[in-house]
């Protein structure tokens, strides 16, 4: 299960993320890695009647967007890693580790203070959100608590998936800490040690027909995008080749090791994201999004769609669902009306009010849209708990799909379901 998606979400403390991703010279992937980053992987379990309560979650995932259930996995892999996402996580030790930034870390914890997580969770959680990710969207309908990170080292209960999402993650290895092929190497571990406590005759999170029937979600390849569109265009093509070739490969794995049901998100509308928008230079659309980018994500997500139709193919006994976030995305802006959204490319925390509410180089959020307005970005980058819910309501409606499969009914399929049709 996936879950993951996370990348959607975001939000919060994004600011001093990017910042720190600085220190790490990536330079370019700090502003898409605090911000969407998201990616994720993620098992669902699924669970007919939620065994706990929604709560819990709150230490660890939040996430950013992407983030907590992916959020979790991202929060969880922000503690650990310095270039992750979460805002909150970690801030006293941060503060040694990143000696010298005590300043920017305080001021960043202050604006961020009561607003991050404010919408659903009531505290940080690790999401770059002011509430929920679309994993956790995609949990709820599922009737199933948020996910828990990979790394959320106390209290963490896996009964009912995992989520390996990191804020900043890539496909492409060594931008990223985690990225997809770690995120992989880290779902391999855990299942082996999951089986082996069955095969000692203790209880595992999960069981081996839990993994097989779980669902396996991917949102990931944000960041690789927006890492090539400083390249010149006639190298796109190949790059988009080889990171959905990692793609595949992730894929592969995951179906050697009992993965059967699999939900793929492709990117979104990357030029419509507000921190892009107002710092990238480039020609607007008819929309004010940045043409280019979203060229780019649409080259991106064709050929991820294609390697779901081709993986269709080879993998027997899979169903494997791609998700047009893209066009579910873009929808938000062109239409936003119809969504009752004012300003389709407004930030909630930023500064400087609509039309973006959004300054380059200014954190925090002295300008802050009210609790449960219409308003999709979180940070400029992240989506907030409004934008993710919308996301995941169409995702799962199945609509976006193809092949066109609600997200209960796969989960609800017997793990032995052909994939062709
Ligand atoms: C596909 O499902 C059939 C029927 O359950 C099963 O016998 C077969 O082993 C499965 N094949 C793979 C590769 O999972
Ligand atoms: C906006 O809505 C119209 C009518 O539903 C639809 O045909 C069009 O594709 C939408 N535009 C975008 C960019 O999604
Ligand atoms: C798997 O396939 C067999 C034979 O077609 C069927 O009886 C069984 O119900 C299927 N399993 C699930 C979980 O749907």
């Amino acid at each position: 299960m996936a879950s993951a998606m996370n990348g959607c979400g975001g939000g919060g403390g994004g600011g001093g993320v990017m910042k720190r991703m600085g220190l790490l010279r990536v330079q370019y992937y700090c502003v898409m890695g605090a911000v969407a980053a998201a990616v994720v992987l993620a098992t669902l379990l699924y669970m007919p009647a939620p065994a706990t309560a929604p709560p819990t979650v709150a230490g660890v995932d939040g996430g950013g967007a992407t983030v907590r259930s992916s959020a979790a996995a991202v929060d969880a892999a922000a503690a650990a890693a310095p270039g992750g996402g979460g805002v909150e996580r970690g801030k006293g030790k941060r503060k040694h580790v990143w000696s010298g930034e005590e300043e920017e870390v305080a001021a960043e914890k202050k604006a961020a203070a009561g607003v991050v997580g404010r919408t659903y969770f009531h505290h940080p959680t690790g999401r770059l959100s002011d509430g929920r990710v679309i994993i956790d969207f995609i949990c709820e309908s599922l009737n199933t608590r948020e996910l828990n990170p990979y790394l959320k080292s106390i209290g963490s209960d896996y009964s009912n998936g995992v989520n390996f999402a990191m804020a900043g993650s890539t496909v492409s290895h060594g931008v990223s800490p985690y990225s997809l092929n770690v995120q992989v190497d880290q779902f391999v571990y855990f299942k082996h040690r999951s089986l082996e406590l069955f095969e000692r005759g203790q209880k595992g999170p999960v069981s081996k027909e839990g993994f097989e029937n779980a669902l396996y979600m991917m949102d990931i390849g944000h960041n690789d995008v927006a890492g090539v569109m400083h390249t010149p265009s006639d190298n796109w093509d190949k790059k988009f080749s080889k990171i959905v070739s990692e793609i595949k490969d992730a894929i592969r794995i995951l179906y050697d090791n009992g993965a059967r049901k699999f939900w793929i998100h492709g990117t979104g509308a990357l030029g419509c994201l507000p921190a892009l928008v107002v710092q990238e230079k480039g020609e607007h659309d008819a929309h004010g999004c940045l043409a280019n980018y979203n060229k780019a994500a649409r080259q991106f997500n064709k050929k991820l769609s294609h390697l779901c139709d081709e993986m269709r193919l080879h993998l027997k006994n899979a169903t494997i669902v791609y998700t047009d976030m893209f066009a579910i995305k873009y929808d938000f802006v062109a239409n936003h009306t119809k969504y009752g959204i004012k300003w389709p490319l407004m930030v909630c925390c930023g500064n400087g009010g609509p039309p973006y509410n959004f300054k380059p180089g200014k954190f925090g959020c002295d300008d802050l849209c009210e609790p449960g307005s219409k308003v999709l970005s979180w940070d400029g980058v992240h989506f907030t708990d409004f934008g993710s819910g919308l996301a995941a309501k169409l995702a799962m409606s199945g609509e976006y799909s193809k092949p066109k499969v609600k997200l209960a009914s796969l989960v609800n399929a017997g793990s032995n379901k052909s994939s062709d049709s």
